[in-house]
């Protein structure tokens, strides 16, 4: 076994996931539709980092419309990563995007897999399809999205039990916690809060209740999703994959104060609906079945992404986005 389609390819976990890939001398077809949920030119940027190599290729499709069965010659493995993020942004007139990117996508991937079978199959869900719960989430918790966006994840997991169970697709379904590092998306807290002191403006925090977040290293996460690939697993595996340190907000904001240097001012805003109050995952069985154990900590993970950020506003994003052949063709077509 050893070429792996990755859909998602050009997003944040999924540059990740391809570079570690590539490190362990897997061949990649990777995947995406580079869609404008935010800027495609930090997805060009994000393929320009693996269309260096010999062992990558990237295929410009959306899930959703493209016939899938011919991208699935030769492939061993599939990384479903491709979705529609944003929990509090998937209320409303834009859910038709959730179902065609989270559902419908996956529900047809997994159907040209029946008829083009692979060896494992590696979905990435979310802490989203949990409950409220001040405790700790275990895999046999309750499982009660609060958000449309946890819905359409949850879907997505379903299938891909309804695939293990009954169309025999060795599966396992990761629920990552709060994602965070390098290349994060510019939706998401860590990403807002440095832009927002390196530019000296206030930053947007939601809600008065104080929240927690079990904040989980994107190399963490993507070594999870690499060891899915080959570890020995029952078909509809679900694993949690968390740090299991939930942090406060307020103290996540002092860290990068601390990293940055100065101080960073806050504009409080309502509570944004489908904002859970605290996350905690409980990663035990992903050690076990996987020996998944994370290894970065908030302080040094958080560093590694300043350091990003500080590095992003010195070049250009042309001069990177043109770095390597697949990206510059596709940038001629999106951008
Ligand atoms: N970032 C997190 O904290 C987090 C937490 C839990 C789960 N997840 C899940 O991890 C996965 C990756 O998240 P991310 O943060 O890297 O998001 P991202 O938006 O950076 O990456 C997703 C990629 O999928 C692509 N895509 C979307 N719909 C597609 C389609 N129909 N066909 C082809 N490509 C398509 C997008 O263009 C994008 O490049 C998603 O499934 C997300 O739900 C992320």
């Amino acid at each position: 076994m050893n070429t792996v389609m990755l859909t998602g390819v050009a997003g944040f976990i999924g540059s990740h996931v391809g570079e570690m890939l590539l490190e362990r001398g897997w061949r990649i077809r990777g995947v995406d539709a580079l869609t404008d949920t935010y800027d495609p030119a930090a997805k060009l940027r994000n393929l320009a980092l693996l269309d260096h190599s010999p062992l990558f290729e990237f295929v410009h499709a959306d899930l959703a419309t493209a016939d899938l069965r011919p991208l699935l010659d030769g492939v061993d493995a599939v990384i479903h990563l491709a979705a529609e993020p944003g929990v509090s942004k998937s209320w409303g007139t834009v859910f038709p995007t959730y179902v065609n990117r989270n559902v419908l996508s996956t529900q047809r991937l997994l159907e040209a897999v029946a008829e083009r079978p692979v060896d494992r199959f590696v979905y990435a869900s979310s802490s989203s399809v949990y409950g409220p719960n001040s405790g700790t989430m275990h895999e046999s918790s309750v499982l009660a999205p609060l958000s449309p966006y946890g819905v359409s994840k949850l879907a997505g997991e379903c299938l891909v039990g309804a695939y293990a169970q009954e169309r025999q697709l060795s599966s396992v379904s990761l629920r990552f916690f709060s994602v965070y590092g390098p290349r994060q998306r510019p939706d998401m807290a860590i990403h807002r809060f440095v832009e927002a002191l390196l530019d000296g403006r206030p930053a947007e925090i939601y809600g008065q209740q104080v929240q927690l977040r079990d904040f989980t290293y994107v190399e963490d996460v993507a070594a999870a999703v690499v060891g899915s690939l080959t570890a020995s697993v029952a078909p509809g595996t679900v694993l949690n994959i968390a740090y299991g340190d939930p942090v406060a907000i307020p103290d996540v904001l002092r860290m990068v104060e601390a990293e940055i240097g100065g101080r960073l001012d806050v504009a409080q805003r309502p509570h944004r609906a489908g904002d859970t109050g605290r996350t905690h995952g409980d990663s035990s069985a992903a050690r076990e079945v996987l020996g998944w154990v994370p290894t970065v900590d908030l302080a040094t993970g958080l560093a590694r992404q300043v350091a990003w950020h500080r590095a992003l506003r010195q070049r250009p994003v042309e001069t990177v986005a043109a770095a390597g052949p697949v990206a510059a063709d596709v940038r001629r077509q999106v951008l």
